[in-house]
């Protein structure tokens, strides 16, 4: 068990790290009132847990699935809240995967203007990356993430206990990040080709979980509100997965992450970035994740989606941060052609690479 901690200028946040730490922590949690948020899948698996943990805790249960992430829901969250009588001293517990964790932490962020949140994520990529950090939000009018807050939980409780009923798609997808933090992070990269053959044991994820928190802490100490470039590092990989993600809609979000890192990945090598060789190593280490990179047909218009922003805004030029050599990122920025030009060529690479 290990304490890992995010001084941000908000608040400081405390997240515990390892094996026995719900048991240690959770029943801990005070405050006049607990609220716990989770989802339809966490419940059927946890209810028991939830209960004789959280006796006397309102629970209140939403549909698993990014599309719970709405402002429906949002409003059934906050109304629910009010039925349970909350004050600013109640606690609000979001116990699952970043689904709960972002929708949760924004109606903790608006409830009487702020109360106190306690994450629990029990997916790997919340426990490796959404939990931290302070970033909430739900989707609306199809553009993901477009209304949330900056809000720090003040604890986070991080416990592989919740991996052992994680399906292995689930897995590759917390894997897709902790892939991400390869790229930024000389210690995570080591760990991934040391570890190459048992990526998806619930070992694995243990170990290399408090090395991913403890590089986001880092980030989001000197960084909070994503205003002075550190925080944007954290979007390797993310520029054409999220445009993948948008146009395709069949996979997963850690599951494009590591396909738009593959895609970017052969543009730094194209324009010189980096080093053919350790391309290959990253791009092996890819594939023992994900398995075979897709050669979609229309990579190049999928990829024209990342013209616009958040607010749909066109944008000429394109920015990526890439892995440039081992530890190090890089940021590269591209007119829109160019780069949808090159994630074509890649495509049909990948078509030849097959055939
Ligand atoms: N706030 C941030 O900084 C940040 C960072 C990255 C991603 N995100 C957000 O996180 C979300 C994705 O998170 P996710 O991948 O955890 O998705 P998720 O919350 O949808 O969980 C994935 C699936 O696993 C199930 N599940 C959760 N815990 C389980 C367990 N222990 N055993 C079995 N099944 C379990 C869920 O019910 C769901 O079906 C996206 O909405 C994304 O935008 C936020
Ligand atoms: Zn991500």
């Amino acid at each position: 068990m290990q304490d890992i901690v995010i001084d941000a200028p908000s608040m400081r946040s405390v997240i515990h790290c390892g094996s026995g730490t719900f048991a240690r922590y959770a029943p801990l949690i005070q405050g006049n009132g607990i609220f716990v948020i989770t989802d339809s899948n966490v419940h059927r698996l946890y209810s028991d847990l939830i209960e004789n943990t959280f006796a006397g805790a309102t629970v209140h249960v939403i549909k698993a699935g990014e599309a719970s992430k709405n402002y429906n829901v949002l409003l059934g969250i906050l109304r629910g809240m009010i039925s349970a009588g909350l004050t600013r001293s109640s606690v609000v517990v979001a116990l699952g995967g970043g689904v709960v964790g972002d929708i949760a932490g924004l109606a903790a962020a608006l409830y009487m203007r702020g109360i106190k949140i306690v994450q629990i994520p029990t997916t790997l990529l919340s426990q490796v990356d959404s939990s931290v950090g302070g970033k909430t939000a739900i989707d609306l009018d199809g553009v993901k993430n477009i209304v949330g807050a900056f809000y720090q939980p003040e604890e986070v409780i991080v416990d592989p206990l919740f991996l052992a009923t994680l399906p292995r798609r689930e897995l590759r997808c917390g894997l897709g990040e902790v892939v991400k933090y390869g790229g930024l992070d000389a210690g995570i990269y080591d760990s991934l080709v040391k570890n190459s053959d048992r990526l998806f044991s619930e070992e694995f994820a243990e170990e290399i979980t408090p090395a991913c928190i403890r590089h986001k802490a880092k980030v989001v100490t000197c960084d909070e509100r994503d205003v002075g470039g550190a925080r944007k590092t954290l979007n390797l990989g993310h520029t054409t997965g999220h445009a993948f993600e948008l146009y395709y809609k069949r996979r997963s979000h850690g599951e494009y992450v590591l396909i738009g890192t593959y895609y970017e990945l052969y543009i730094a090598c194209k324009l010189g970035v980096t080093d053919a060789s350790f391309a290959d190593d990253f791009r092996a280490l890819i594939k023992k994740v994900t398995g075979r990179i897709p050669s979609f047909g229309d990579a190049a218009n999928a990829a024209l989606v990342a013209k616009y922003d958040k607010k749909n805004k066109v944008q000429s030029q394109i920015s990526l941060i890439v892995p440039k050599e081992r530890g190090v990122c890089e940021e590269i920025v591209l007119p829109i052609e160019q780069y949808a030009a090159l994630i074509g060529e890649c495509a049909a690479y990948l078509k030849g690479e097959k055939a």
